[in-house]
């Protein structure tokens, strides 16, 4: 990707994270003058950029904008080697949509959209994806894959469980997947995921893997009964996460990813389920053919469809749909 002078002049000072940047020594890097990187890095602070700049020393970013800035987006989708083009939007009917539309214009994949706020975002089973803007990522890649449509449950769960695991390596947070499509973080909601794939005869033509993630946002301002069951990194872990930086992250880890996904079969890919498995073990109530049994979770199969166990000890698999957590007496 071509970085525009203004993201040029930020990568420049995000590899340097810890110490001032001399201006002079940016503007000879990338063919400028002094004045012109003062100028611009002048206008990026008017945009909400937090700057340090002292005399003979130099320029040090010391805080991220309010609202996220392309330019900075930019830097850091270089700094982390992404490859595929990011559509950022501050606001958006839906990235899952935008990216269908792009599709259908023939936009070549794989290609991203994101938006720090969708005004129709949406969820599973046709329900609304609470979408405000202050903090959180919305974000859709496209892909065509010409695979097989019985893998669609596994991209989905295979996404999620890296993003999962990146959650807990990277920032320390111990995120769990709860299939088939939540992430959780003490137990609430974090991020959600919605695949939605157009299918030709036996292969998959296209797909995107739209994910909504809770970053920053300030919990108070939620409706009553979203806040019951969903909660943020930021407000988990009581400080605010470097949104620019993790979006730039989770892309090249979505990137990363689908290649691995495309090259491996379904035991290696899933081998880590069991270690971040939300529910494994757990009581759960389900419906199977429109009879309500209670079992315990036993994992997902190598089409990530979920394990449970009757209480008469039959395994029933369950190819979509929801499972409550805690025994019931309306079991069978
Ligand atoms: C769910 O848990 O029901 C899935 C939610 C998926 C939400 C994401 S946000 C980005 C993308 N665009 C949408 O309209 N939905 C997905």
């Amino acid at each position: 990707m071509k970085l525009d002078p203004d993201s040029q002049i930020l990568r420049a000072l995000i590899n340097q994270p810890d110490t001032y940047v001399n201006g002079q020594d940016i503007a000879e890097k990338l063919g400028m003058s002094r004045v012109g990187v003062w100028k611009r890095l002048q206008k990026l602070s008017e945009s909400g950029l937090q700057l340090e700049a002292v005399r003979n020393r130099g320029y040090r970013i010391s805080g991220e904008p309010g609202q996220p800035l392309q330019s900075l987006l930019n830097a850091w989708l270089d700094r982390e080697h992404v490859q595929m083009p990011l559509h950022w939007h501050n606001s958006i009917g839906s990235t899952n949509t935008e990216a269908q539309r792009l599709l259908a214009e023939g936009h070549a994949t794989p290609f991203a959209v994101a938006s720090g706020e969708q005004t129709q975002g949406r969820g599973r089973m046709g329900r609304r994806w609470h979408s405000p803007a202050g903090g959180n990522l919305y974000v859709s890649f496209a892909f065509n894959p010409s695979l097989p449509p019985k893998r669609m449950q596994t991209i989905t769960l295979f996404f999620g469980l890296r993003i999962c695991i990146f959650l807990n390596q990277r920032y320390g947070l111990p995120v769990r997947i709860k299939w088939p499509n939540d992430l959780l973080l003490n137990g609430k909601k974090i991020c959600g995921m919605l695949t939605e794939a157009r299918v030709d005869a036996d292969a998959i033509r296209d797909l995107i893997f739209g994910m909504g993630i809770n970053i920053n946002c300030n919990l108070s301002n939620w409706p009553d009964e979203v806040r019951a069951m969903a909660t943020s990194l930021s407000h988990e872990l009581g400080g605010l996460l470097p949104f620019h930086r993790i979006t730039a992250e989770l892309t090249g880890l979505i990137e990363e990813s689908y290649q691995h996904f495309l090259l491996n079969d379904p035991a290696k890919i899933l081998q880590e389920w069991p270690q971040y498995d939300y529910l494994h073990g757990q009581i759960l109530n389900f419906e199977q053919n429109g009879r309500k049994y209670t079992g315990t979770s036993k994992g997902i199969d190598l089409e990530g469809r979920l394990r449970i166990q009757d209480n008469e000890g039959k395994i029933q698999i369950l190819n979509a749909g929801e499972v409550s957590i805690g025994s019931s007496n309306v079991s069978r």
